[in-house]
């Protein structure tokens, strides 16, 4: 722990970003207090649960309660008073049709903490925006709080990765604040301290710079995703194999080979959301062609769950209706219970709509893919889901999917049919347990 000047840190949204944070800055020494408008997740922190999958986070949030350092709450006029610095962590999701960002809860946020501010404070956004919301944000907070322009407002990023979340808000692999304000870099530093006298970049920009690094690195990964992506539909057609060709690329080290995993593509809460918000705000900019090449980005991700569909539709015999079909994946990766814009269930509930009887199993996600997709069937083991299959369809790569064994997995299903989703299996292995095993980009 840091020997250095420890400011009453708010986290006010604790979600996947917000829970995550709170348990690690108390971790880190902080004195924290998490807030959020939804009693339950509020009431399910506090006994020590955490309302989501994210390993290592149950232990840390157990020892940040018991050490007295972390507490949980509802109440606006309870964190203005208790902290210096409130981190804003909720929601941004996509708004409509038009793909831009949902602005109503940051608003809310400031709008609800705001009043409470009677001393000088300050407020750091950390969640994901479109370029141009905080300063609007910062003008909002300066009026509507007591203190006036003493309640000042930064803005700094968040690139932790579900599924690695502890690991990634622990050790960042930057830290970047949009201020011009001495106290709010200030009081960031002081957050980050022991992570700066570790080598973490410390990076201090303008608001608008700040809010464009989320959404450009976004960008960027999704781009990486779909440039495989793309190469693996020419493959398929061209006789290539793109597994092959990735490894290839990957030696390059311009290239690299992170992102760089041929597939069902991306989703979740980030990634599409970010990209289609960041096209939204590029239009109202006029910057529109500018970021027109990320509608590409995502017809090319979307196009990969329609060609999984059609490649098990193959390999049934052209027809769904009737058939028995199992999903081994729900969350829209794997370490997470995130089924948010999951591909996995994408296709699933696709596949139930062409009249096939679809079970999903997935270690984590059940519970949610239930909720949201009551029209599918659920199993509590892989093998139980894989019973009586037409066809098997791995969708999120899971080590228990990895690591499946072909000949015990053959013992439970009706035809040894396999599409690899992911790219996650061995086919000479799954073939040589007389498998017909299907992948994309690959013949
Ligand atoms: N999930 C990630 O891995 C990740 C990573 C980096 C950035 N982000 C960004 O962080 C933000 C939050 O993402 P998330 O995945 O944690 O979302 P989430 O939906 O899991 O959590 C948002 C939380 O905010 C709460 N909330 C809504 N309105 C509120 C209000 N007025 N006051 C207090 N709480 C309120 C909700 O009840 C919810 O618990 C988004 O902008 C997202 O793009 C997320």
């Amino acid at each position: 722990m840091v020997e250095a000047e420890r400011m009453r840190v708010s986290v006010i949204g604790t979600g996947y970003l917000g829970a995550t944070t709170a348990a690690c800055l108390a971790e880190l020494g902080f004195e924290v207090i998490g807030l959020d408008v939804d009693e339950a997740k509020i009431d399910l922190l506090r006994s020590g649960k955490v309302p989501f999958y994210e390993p290592g986070l149950d232990e840390l949030l157990t020892e940040s309660l018991q050490t007295g350092r972390l507490h949980f709450t509802t109440d606006f006029a309870e964190v203005a008073e208790f902290a210096d610095l409130h981190l804003i962590c909720v929601g941004t999701p996509q708004r409509d049709e038009s793909g831009a960002a949902d602005l109503k809860y940051v608003n809310a946020a400031i709008d609800s903490l705001a009043p409470h501010l009677t001393r000088p404070t300050v407020v750091v956004g950390r969640s994901t925006v479109p370029v141009g919301t905080a300063a609007t944000l910062a003008a909002r907070l300066a009026a509507l709080a007591p203190i006036g322009e003493e309640a000042e407002l930064g803005w700094s990023p968040e690139f932790l990765r579900e599924g690695f979340g502890v690991e990634d808000t622990l050790r960042p692999n930057r830290i970047v604040i949009g201020t011009d304000s001495p106290r709010v870099e200030k009081a960031v530093r002081a957050l980050w301290q022991q992570q700066v006298d570790e080598g973490v970049p410390f990076l201090v920009t303008d608001l608008q710079t700040a809010e464009l690094v989320k959404v450009s690195a976004n960008a960027f990964l999704a781009t990486k995703i779909s440039f495989i992506n793309a190469m693996a539909e020419v493959s398929e057609v061209a006789g290539a194999d793109v597994i092959q060709l990735a490894e290839a690329l990957s030696y390059d080290d311009r290239i690299g080979g992170k992102f760089l995993g041929p597939g069902l593509g991306f989703g979740g809460g980030c990634l599409p959301k970010d990209i289609r918000a960041f096209m939204a705000r590029a239009d109202e900019l006029g910057v529109e062609p500018a970021l027109s090449f990320l509608r590409e980005v995502d017809a090319i991700n979307q196009r990969r769950r329609a060609r999984t569909t059609d490649i098990a539709r193959q390999l049934i015999g052209g027809n769904f209706a009737g058939r028995t079909v199992t999903v081994l994946g729900a969350a829209f990766k794997p370490n997470s219970d995130d089924i948010r814009d999951s591909p996995a269930l994408d296709v699933a509930s696709t596949i139930a709509s062409l009249g096939a009887h679809v079970t999903v199993y997935d270690p984590a996600a059940l519970e949610r893919a239930r909720e949201a997709h009551p029209e599918l069937n659920y199993a509590t083991s892989m093998l139980d889901a894989a019973r009586g299959a037409d066809v098997v369809l791995l969708l999120t790569e899971w080590a228990e999917f990895r690591e499946a064994n072909p000949e015990e997995l053959a013992t439970v299903v009706a035809q040894k049919r396999i599409v690899d989703g992911r790219n996650a299996l061995d086919p000479t292995y799954w073939r040589a347990s007389g498998w017909t095993y299907r992948a994309l980009g690959r013949q």
